[in-house]
């Protein structure tokens, strides 16, 4: 039994290394669950596995695998468990170092496109077979998939599609595909070096609580989406950011 009283489950969560995944994957450790995080660098994956599962006794594996890579993600499905009762897709990213012209343009939109629409479409149709009635996907996209946000909130839009479908085509298994919709969020490695205080202030004031979200923030919205008692709300799009949206 995990800590809260239920059966223990199967927790995947893609980009569990860092920032809101691993927010997500302690949460998710701490009720007593599985977590099976997955990342591409091998020594940040196991420091935070090491973190979690020697330091604080919790049950965390680390799995390496680029998530954009069908061989890789091939690859990986031994190492991830039989029966996967929750999925959460947070592994993203952003890149804004690529060149001009229709090469650069290129690189941009085949890039994001690859690292956030990819990233979830190729584990998670995957692991079609592993949900159960119960079972849970929960994705991360972006509030740039609602408001706007050239090529990477296009990639993040797409996610919306496509979980939609997901959703008509596990709902009769009992399976709920949800979306969780961020804002900015401070504390991850997201925005590497770009997000210095002017900028922090500047999207605190875009939202209606004055500041900026936690990995925790979005943890929470993951966590609750995930739940049993959540099983009535699939398809649907959680937004997550402090009335940004609403505040623009
Ligand atoms: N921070 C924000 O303000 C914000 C706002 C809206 C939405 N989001 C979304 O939230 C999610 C989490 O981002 P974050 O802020 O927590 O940033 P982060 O700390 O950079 O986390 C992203 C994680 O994804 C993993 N990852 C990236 N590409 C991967 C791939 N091809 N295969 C496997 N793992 C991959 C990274 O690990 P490796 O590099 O080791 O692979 C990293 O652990 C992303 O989807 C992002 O788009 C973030």
């Amino acid at each position: 039994m995990a800590e809260n009283g239920t059966a223990v489950r199967n927790i995947v969560v893609t980009g569990g290394g860092t920032g809101i995944g691993l927010a997500i994957s302690t949460r998710f450790a701490e009720d007593g669950d599985h977590v099976t995080i997955v990342g591409r660098r091998r020594e940040v994956l196991h420091a935070a596995a090491g973190e979690l599962a020697e330091k604080r006794g919790l049950d965390v594996t680390p799995v390496v695998c680029d998530l954009a890579d069908p061989d890789d993600v091939e690859g990986a499905l031994p190492q991830m468990p039989d029966r996967v009762d929750v999925l959460v897709n947070s592994a993203g990213s952003r890149e804004l170092a690529v060149g001009a012209g229709p090469h650069g343009l290129l690189a941009r939109w085949r890039g994001d496109f690859e690292r956030n629409v990819l990233t979830a479409v190729l584990l998670t149709e995957s692991l079609r077979d592993r949900f159960r009635d119960g079972s849970r996907v929960v994705t991360v996209t972006s509030v740039a998939a609602l408001r706007g946000g050239g090529s990477y909130g296009a990639s993040k839009a797409a996610l919306h599609a496509w979980n939609h479908s997901l959703a008509a085509q596990l709902g009769p298994q009992g399976v709920t595909c949800n979306i969780v919709a961020p804002g900015t969020v401070a504390g991850t490695e997201f925005f590497g070096s770009r997000l210095n205080d002017a900028e922090l202030t500047r999207r605190a004031g875009r939202t209606l609580v004055g500041r900026v979200g936690r990995p925790a923030d979005v943890a929470a919205a993951v966590l609750f989406l995930a739940s049993p008692e959540a099983g009535f709300i699939t398809g649907e799009i959680l937004q997550c950011n402090g009335g940004e949206l609403l505040g623009r």
